[in-house]
């Protein structure tokens, strides 16, 4: 047998510039890393009459050939059609191997777009410009895109770092406040899983008057975690805490009338409730968890059985065979990655919880 050794390079460094009124400017911060002149700007219905202008003029005064592509805002939309309609934009476009797309919204626009871009011609360059608090902390940071399929959510993906993020804290005076509490519970998740100080500062203090050193401190963690462990298999895994179980309650409302934040809220705090039942988490985390959810309104339970939420669970892409890697809570500001058999879930959760 000959055994021919082929080496493949790690994603590349990008960074995440944080600047105030940056959008207008974004041409010019993008120009050091575009390789070619072209590019697609994508957004979504809500955020195009927003920003879409000010995007493509400083893209065009910067030099750029730019074009754009819009579709329905909203959860629903993250499938393949629209990927495929996307895919369709950038070849009318005409964009090639060196040119780029630009993710224009949240976390939606961001993993869709990032991910057309990860399977167009077989890889182009992509730009992350997150416009809610949630894709600004947490998913426009460490190259996960895809979309979801009718069996579960962002079952479909790919690994695809962008070229380079922009982020612009004045975008979040047009987010309504469900969404601004939506991103705050990932901030939460960010406390739980690594900061103590971070969390206890979310309680204390209204995250509105420390929000650009909340997106820093956030983005900076998540960087921590994704940077030595790009393709998840050993601590980044600590991101999904809340995760497992918040897929599941999303699928099982369809993706509809329940947000990605309050999903991984309830999420956090059923983990929580399990690991302090189990002996495997100080007493009262599952307490300070719900108070920090409730100060920024977003629930802290559900009415879904166990059996139900656990049955969502299986499909969900911590599961590894016939075992599932939990997230659970030591205490605040440290969790560890559990691997359990699937079929005590139930058990550990809790069926009569
Ligand atoms: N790739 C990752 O690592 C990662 C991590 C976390 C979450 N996600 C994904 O992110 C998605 C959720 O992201 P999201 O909450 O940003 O959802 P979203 O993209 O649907 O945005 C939420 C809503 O806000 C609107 N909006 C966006 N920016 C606005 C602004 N500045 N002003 C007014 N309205 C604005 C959008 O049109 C939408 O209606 C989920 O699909 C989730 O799976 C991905």
């Amino acid at each position: 047998m000959s055994a021919i050794k082929i080496s493949v390079t790690k994603p590349e460094a990008y960074d995440i510039l944080i600047e105030n009124g940056s959008l207008k400017n974004c041409g010019e911060l993008i120009k050091p890393v575009a390789r070619g002149k072209s590019c697609l700007v994508v957004t979504d219905t809500n955020v195009e009459p927003l920003y879409l202008d000010t995007v493509v003029d400083s893209l065009k005064s910067a030099g750029f050939t730019v074009n754009s592509h819009v579709f329905p805002a909203g959860e629903e939309s993250k499938t393949f059609r629209t990927v495929e309609n996307m895919l369709g934009a950038f070849v009318s476009a005409g964009l090639t191997r060196t040119d780029f797309a630009v993710a224009l919204g949240g976390g939606v626009t961001g993993d869709l777009t990032g991910f057309a871009a990860a399977i167009y011609q077989r890889g182009i360059d992509y730009i992350g410009i997150p416009t809610t608090l949630l894709s600004q902390i947490d998913s426009s940071v460490g190259g996960k895109t895809g979309c979801d399929l009718v069996y579960g959510k962002n079952l479909a993906g790919a690994f695809h770092a962008p070229k380079r993020v922009i982020i612009d804290p004045d975008c979040l005076d047009t987010l309504p406040q469900k969404f601004f509490s939506d991103g705050l519970a990932e901030a939460i998740k960010y406390g739980v899983i690594k900061s103590k100080k971070l969390f206890d500062r979310l309680l204390e203090e209204d995250a509105h008057g420390f929000i650009n050193e909340l997106i820093e401190e956030c983005v900076s963690i998540k960087r921590d975690v994704t940077e030595n462990d790009f393709f998840e298999n050993g601590e980044r895994m600590l991101l999904n805490f809340g995760h497992t179980i918040g897929h599941s309650i999303e699928k099982y409302y369809n993706f509809k009338d329940i947000t990605h934040g309050e999903a991984v809220g309830i999420g956090m705090v059923i983990m929580a409730v399990a690991a302090e039942r189990n002996g495997e988490c100080e007493l009262g985390t599952a307490k300070l968890i719900t108070q920090a959810l409730h100060k920024y309104n977003l629930p802290a339970t559900t009415s879904i059985d166990t059996q139900k939420l656990c049955e969502g669970a299986f499909n969900d892409k911590k599961r590894r065979g016939k075992d599932i890697k939990l997230v659970v809570p030591e205490r605040i500001g440290v969790c560890t990655v559990k691997t359990l058999p699937c079929d005590r879930l139930v058990d550990y959760i809790g069926g009569d919880r």
